[in-house]
């Protein structure tokens, strides 16, 4: 069982800490708590105890912890050092090296990794000060789980809020996992691209990116080091992984050449086929009844590019084929024409597919066709990566 060592410093956002603790034990990890004096004026040692089932520290000088577990082995027995809320204090003590608690004091004796969650008021986060020990602390090497933006218990509205604990679940899982594809490159494609038809106009599809942001996270989760190309999409940017933001599809061919070298290419964005030629100024209606007339050229076919044979050449390419007809014929087709290795291939015709949560696939392989039943998304992405882990085990 991995172990984590939790500390929650004070701020009004220590109550995330409660369910954060319950995502980790449920996920079957051992979790044992330490609470600063200022944490536990928003959360109580009897919560924490609750549920982590196990002792909850507090002093530095105690005598009885100090018999039972001494603080410096209090500070190597996890696997993974968290600090969920950060408040601005904990991270300048860290920085610093100051030592002069029970929780600065086992971040500076652990020798293990140290993963930590900022909460703090907006004016706080962006002080000069915090910017420069946060600049500090992942030089490090420590791991850092950004706040999230918005409205803050202070009134106030910005950066500075503590990451949902989903979020900050994910994180530890990826920061502990060296699991199978650790040590290999993924470059991720995802979302709908846009083609400016002019400055205030453009061409794009459906694509929500929600497909290819959970594989991205999910390769992430099995040790891959990811890097995500996305074009524009609403969905939250995943944790643990290089994000290039991208409009056109000539920006993401730019950006995937760019990324190469890597082990797996999975191309799961919804690329436009075609750019209009002269997106100048803004398109006028001359109230003549006429339409303007758009020009197109063909855009870089990213996916058949990459599959290409060659030195740099991904050992696996993944491709995407979403058809309204003939699944199966026209995705083995286009797996041939592109050259790919695999194809998830979908049916998008008035399925609620495309942009929902669900999807419902076959994976056309060199050995065959798969049927994957309707699933949601994260599972879906869950299974391809395993079924990419096998493939380089
Ligand atoms: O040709 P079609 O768009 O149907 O092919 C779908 C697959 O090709 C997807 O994997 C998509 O990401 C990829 N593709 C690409 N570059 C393009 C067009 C499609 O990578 N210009």
């Amino acid at each position: 069982m991995k172990r984590i060592l939790l500390i929650v410093s004070g701020g009004i956002a220590a109550y995330k800490a409660l369910e954060l603790v319950r995502l980790l034990t449920k996920a079957g990890y051992g979790v044992t708590a330490v609470l600063t004096k200022a944490g536990a004026e928003f959360v109580t040692p009897l919560s924490l105890q609750a549920l982590t089932g196990a002792k909850v520290y507090q002093d530095l000088f105690s005598l009885t912890d100090e018999s039972e577990m001494g603080h410096i082995e209090l500070s190597r027995a996890a696997d993974l050092v968290v600090v969920a809320p950060a408040t601005a204090n904990i991270l300048a003590k860290l920085a610093a090296g100051l030592a002069d608690d029970l929780a600065s004091t086992l971040l500076l004796a652990t020798d293990k990794p140290v993963l930590v969650a900022p909460a703090m008021n907006v004016r706080m986060w962006q002080h000069p000060a915090t910017g420069a020990n946060m600049a500090l602390l992942a030089q490090r090497g420590v791991l850092v789980v950004p706040p999230d933006e918005g409205p803050m218990a202070c009134g106030e509205y910005g950066p500075g809020r503590l990451a949902e604990p989903p979020a900050i679940f994910a994180a530890i899982e990826a920061a502990l996992n060296d699991g199978p594809l650790k040590g290999r490159h993924a470059i991720v494609t995802s979302g709908p691209t846009h083609e400016p038809i002019d400055p205030v106009r453009y061409l794009a599809n459906r694509s929500s990116g929600k497909q290819g942001h959970a594989i991205a996270a999910a390769l992430a989760a099995l040790g891959a080091r990811v890097t995500l190309i996305s074009g524009p999409v609403n969905v939250p940017d995943p944790f643990g992984m290089e994000i290039v933001k991208v409009e056109t599809a000539r920006e993401m061919f730019a950006a995937v050449q760019a990324a190469l070298p890597a082990d797996i290419a999975i191309c799961a964005a919804a690329v436009a086929d075609w750019h209009v030629e002269e997106a100048g100024q803004k398109l006028k209606k001359h109230g003549t009844g006429q339409p303007p007339a758009l020009k197109l050229s063909e855009n870089p076919d990213i996916l058949a590019d990459i599959s290409k044979p060659g030195a740099q050449r991904p050992a696996l390419v993944v491709g995407f084929a979403a058809e309204t007809e003939k699944l199966e014929e026209h995705a083995s087709a286009k797996r041939a024409r592109k050259g790919c290795d695999w194809i998830v291939a979908n049916n998008v015709g008035g399925t609620g597919i495309m942009g929902g949560d669900e999807n419902e696939v076959l994976l056309i392989t060199g050995q065959g066709t798969a049927h994957w039943a309707r699933m949601g998304k994260t599972a879906l992405a869950r299974k391809l990566a395993d079924k990419i882990g096998e493939f380089f085990a």
